[in-house]
């Protein structure tokens, strides 16, 4: 059987949480597609560099595509072929804000399985949002992002972010 699965999100900017969710599922799955999500919220990338800072961050994990997404996930998971969704958990909020979504996508299409890998403790604290204000104030991301998105952001200035 090929198992086949998506691992959706904004990945503004991708983080070594992030990363460590797409390795633990690829040993998992035969295929693991990365779809970023064209999220219409004012972020600090768009969503062409994030899927470039996220198909750097995993090249030569074998099975890993990424590619950018808009519309609705369940749509996506048809479209691709896919038969499962993968989010990872690091907080109760977390929890709470994926019990809802997978809700509302129960609702939308029966047929997807959702699958959910609780963060490593040493990673848990690390988000995007966090990450984003660390940019902002010029702080060292090499423990947050994977390296190569910490070459390509670091020094770049985001008053915004
Ligand atoms: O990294 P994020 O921001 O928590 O990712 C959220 C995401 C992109 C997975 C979610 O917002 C999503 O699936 N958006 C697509 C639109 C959709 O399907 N909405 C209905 C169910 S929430």
């Amino acid at each position: 059987m090929h198992r086949h699965v998506l691992y959706p999100g904004s990945f503004d900017p991708v983080t070594l949480g992030h990363l460590d969710i797409v390795e633990r599922a690829s040993r998992l799955f035969d295929r693991v597609t990365v779809v970023v999500a064209d999220i219409g919220k004012a972020g600090l990338l768009p969503v062409g560099e994030r899927v470039d800072l996220f198909r750097a961050s995993v090249q030569g994990l074998p099975g890993v595509e990424v590619h950018p997404f808009s519309g609705l996930l369940v749509d996506e998971v048809r479209a691709r072929g896919a038969s499962a969704v993968v989010r990872g958990i690091r907080t109760q909020g977390d929890y709470e804000h994926e019990w809802t979504m997978a809700g509302v996508n129960a609702l939308l299409s029966s047929d997807v399985e959702y699958i959910y890998l609780l963060a490593r403790p040493q990673l848990a604290a690390i988000s995007s949002t966090l990450v984003r204000d660390v940019l902002r104030h010029g702080g060292a991301l090499e423990r947050l992002v994977p390296a190569p998105v910490a070459a390509v952001l670091a020094g770049r200035s985001f008053p915004h972010a």
